[in-house]
């Protein structure tokens, strides 16, 4: 297995981005991203200019697709480095690899995703009791908690501009669930900022679900949470 990968690199916030080509090559079919610049880091790499390679610096780790930190822009995609198999760019010959283009840069591969849970605390996303373990996997709840909080869907989002009103479906993957398992008295602040902050901006393109690294499937939280927390909500007001 042989791939160029163009990296974009940048040494802090501060500088300018610059791609780094470097020629990789691998005896297992099957190997990642996310392992290709764990090797690149492990030393002896040197670019397509003959310059060495420095370690890249990017977020990891679990490898496994389970903690969403590894997210970058592969091709033009937002994707998890440790889900991308490098032989799928084999034949093309190389593969673009730069950070998510929705938050800040801190450097390399490395971005400030802090937005995501500042958007958790102010949506007010926990609860006061434990909750049950969502019983079968079909459940909404179960779906819900499958989210990584990865940031793929926010990159995509047409609607998605950190810091502004929307929130985009990392925060209403996670306000999901507690409508889903909360009894309607403690959920109704929950229900006003869901619909302030997510029904009311989100233009159901539905580029989210496409995007999934965990394949969830976004338009059915979309659908349940919008009946739980938007239109019970306004039935609600009608009825006193
Ligand atoms: S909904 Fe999917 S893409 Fe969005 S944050 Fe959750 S796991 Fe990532
Ligand atoms: S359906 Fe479209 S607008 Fe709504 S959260 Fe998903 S990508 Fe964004
Ligand atoms: S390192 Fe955890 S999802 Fe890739």
């Amino acid at each position: 297995m042989r791939v160029r990968l163009d990296i974009k690199r940048q040494r802090d916030a501060q500088s300018a981005p610059y791609l780094q080509s470097i020629l990789y090559e691998s005896g297992d079919e099957n190997v990642t991203l996310a392992s290709a610049l764990g090797d690149i880091d492990a030393g002896g790499f040197k670019d397509t200019d003959g310059r060495e390679v420095e370690p890249i610096i990017r977020e990891q780790s679990c490898l496994q697709k389970k903690c969403g930190a590894c997210a970058v822009v592969v091709d033009g995609r937002p994707a998890l480095a440790c889900g991308t198999r490098l032989r799928d760019f084999e034949r093309k010959g190389y593969v673009n690899v730069g950070p998510l283009r929705k938050f800040p840069v801190i450097a390399d591969l490395l971005v400030d995703r802090s937005v995501i849970f500042s958007q958790l605390t102010q949506l007010g996303i926990w609860a006061e009791n434990a909750l049950p373990c969502p019983e079968n996997t079909d459940d909404i709840a179960y779906e819900a908690s499958r989210c990584l909080q990865c940031g793929c869907c926010l990159e995509v989002c047409p609607n998605f501009c950190p810091g502004e009103k929307f929130f985009g479906m990392s925060a209403a993957a996670a306000a999901s669930r507690l409508l889903e398992q909360l009894p309607p008295s403690e959920r109704r602040e929950l229900e006003k900022a869901y619909s302030r902050h997510f029904y009311s901006g989100c233009g159901k393109s539905l580029a989210c679900r496409d995007i999934c690294p965990a394949g969830i499937d976004t338009e059915s939280l979309m659908v349940n949470s919008n009946a739980a927390a938007v239109w019970k909500f306004l039935g609600r007001r009608k009825h006193g």
